[in-house]
């Protein structure tokens, strides 16, 4: 699937069927979440048929309904950014599956959360998963100026890699980060707020794939 699409398609999912995760995508996604703990040090957990984390109270904001799944994120403290980048790149895999998802630091019962949590380690926040009753809704979004030095005349796959990162999903929709472009080196920097270093991760996730660039892009 084209990365744009796959980047436009996915929405944050907050009530979701009672159809359990297949089990063909479920193995996927261990060997997505297997490859991302081997690069990063992180120890992502995939929690299947799990409700109590998500056990509906009083529908409030970011209540959610029969989420049974979700990605546990656990791995040292002080990763926050890497838990956004790997927690993304698993979240667009579970996209591509057809699986929906929504990233939670908040809206949970974090104590009832199933999770493996090691020695040095802490719970940093979960991630939503299953099929939704609907596929969500598009974000509002800020303009390329608003986030960026980006110019009229300025390589194409800049344009491309902020226009990917605007599709990111980023904690109360703040998109609080901004990139400023030095030749082919690209400074990416998180604002004031709650969580904007890990939006920063998903975000920086989100420019490589639609700028079409690696790691090394980042100054
Ligand atoms: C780091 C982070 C934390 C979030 N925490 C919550 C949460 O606690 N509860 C919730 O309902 N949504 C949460 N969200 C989802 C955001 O509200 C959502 O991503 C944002 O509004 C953009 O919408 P979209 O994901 O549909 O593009 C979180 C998103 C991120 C990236």
């Amino acid at each position: 699937m084209d990365v744009f699409d796959l980047m436009k398609a996915r929405h944050s999912v907050r009530r979701f069927t009672d159809r359990p995760l297949e089990a063909e995508a479920v193995a996927a996604l261990g060997a997505e979440i297997d490859a991302c703990n081997k690069e990063s040090g992180l120890h992502i957990q995939l929690v299947t048929d799990e409700p109590e984390a998500f056990q509906a109270g009083k529908p409030t904001y970011g209540s959610f309904g029969g989420c049974r799944n979700y990605l546990a994120l656990v791995g040292p403290k002080g990763r926050d950014e890497a838990f956004g980048y790997y927690g993304e790149r698993v979240v667009l895999r579970a996209q591509e599956l057809g699986i929906n998802s929504c990233w939670v630091a908040l809206t949970y019962k974090k104590g009832k959360a199933k999770a493996e949590v090691g020695p040095g380690e802490k719970l940093h926040m979960v991630i939503a998963l299953g099929y939704g009753e609907t596929q969500g809704v598009e974000h509002k979004s800020k303009s390329i100026a608003d986030v960026s030095d980006c110019k009229d005349g300025d390589p194409d796959w800049y344009r491309l890699g902020i226009e990917a990162a605007l599709l990111a999903p980023t904690a109360i929709n703040q998109q609080k980060f901004r990139f400023e472009r030095n030749g082919d080196k690209v400074k990416a920097r998180p604002g004031f707020g709650v969580c904007v270093k890990t939006d920063l991760g998903i975000a920086k996730y989100h420019f490589e794939l639609g700028s079409g660039k690696d790691r090394s892009v980042w100054a």
